[in-house]
């Protein structure tokens, strides 16, 4: 079957959405409406007005998307899409922890569950993540959840003193100075860009410290040929895409391999993405407390990106 073809048929006939994140494999980037990080992904669900969205990303994305437009069906190809990092942080440990700190307030990575967001006071992406920290008075106590490498790197670049949840993103906390050395090595006028999932050995060793539209929008506008990158390969496609005459080597997470990929983010398959647009399943289901308790952290987020001309 041609998937490609079929799907474009399906969602014209369907008026369904398809919003993809940079991870994704390069033929689902190609067919979304949208492809984006996580805070325009967010963005476009709230302001959509299809009949489905179906969303190519994982669990906590589909799921922020359905808090944010609760009336219109959200399908996501592969419900085993999960994020190790959502899954470092389960909800019964947190609310203790949590609890052991009355006086502090919670800011939330979006890689979180939604049973998360419901003990979360303002979310945030690592698009906005620094800002979101700033907006509070330096004397305002902060728990900063799940990511321990993008609070480090924000505490570090704010000098603020936010506890950190002790979680990571198995993706990207793998990723390590030595073979980014190597690399360096082998491409010398190569600049090295890094998403802060990374550890903070891996930071410093950076140019560049964005998400991944902060990553590739550096890439288009960098004088630099060449680029040393620390994420998931996907997003290569349309690095490539956008500045044909550059150079991009993907820093691998071991030796044996030249590659970078979330076990999670690649479960979504061309054709899981037409059976899901052709069976409105399977869909993302919450039920109506938990989207208005954890909804409110992410509408919170957004409006102080508006407010600050982040979106
Ligand atoms: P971005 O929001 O930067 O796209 O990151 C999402 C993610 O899951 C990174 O691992
Ligand atoms: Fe989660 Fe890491 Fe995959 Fe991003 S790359 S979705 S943080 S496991």
């Amino acid at each position: 079957m041609n998937y490609r073809n079929e799907i474009l048929r399906l969602k014209k006939e369907k008026n369904a959405l398809i919003l993809a994140h940079f991870y994704q494999i390069p033929e689902i980037q190609d067919i979304a409406d949208y492809v984006g990080d996580s805070l325009g992904l967010a963005q476009k669900a709230s302001e959509a007005n299809s009949d489905m969205i179906v969303f190519a990303g994982v669990h906590f994305m589909a799921e922020t998307a359905k808090m944010l437009n609760p009336s219109i069906p959200v399908v996501l190809p592969d419900l085993n899409a999960g994020c190790s990092l959502a899954d470092s942080c389960p909800y019964e440990d947190f609310k203790r922890f949590k609890e052991q700190h009355p006086d502090h307030i919670v800011i939330s990575y979006i890689n979180t569950t939604a049973a998360i967001k419901t003990l979360t006071d303002v979310v945030c992406t690592s698009g906005n993540a620094v800002q979101i920290v700033e907006s509070f008075p330096t004397d305002q106590k902060i728990i900063f959840a799940p990511d321990k490498n993008l609070g480090g790197y924000i505490n570090r670049l704010t000098g603020r003193n936010m506890i950190l949840w002790n979680g990571t993103c198995e993706v990207h906390n793998i990723l390590n100075t030595e073979a980014i050395i190597e690399l360096k090595q082998k491409h010398p006028d190569a600049k090295v860009i890094a998403h802060p999932e990374c550890s903070a050995a891996v930071l410093t060793l950076a140019a560049y410290i964005g998400s991944t539209t902060g990553m590739i929008n550096f890439t288009q506008k960098d004088i630099s040929k060449k680029f040393i990158v620390a994420t998931e390969s996907g997003i290569l496609h349309q690095m490539k895409k956008l500045s044909p005459e550059k150079e991009f080597y993907i820093v691998p997470s071991d030796s044996t391999c030249s590659c970078n990929d979330c076990p999670y983010m690649k479960l979504n398959t061309m054709e899981k993405l037409y059976l899901a647009l052709k069976n409105g399943k399977p869909a993302i289901s919450l039920d109506a407390e938990t989207i208005e308790l954890a909804r409110k952290p992410i509408i919170r987020m957004l409006d102080i990106s508006k407010k600050l001309g982040i979106i």
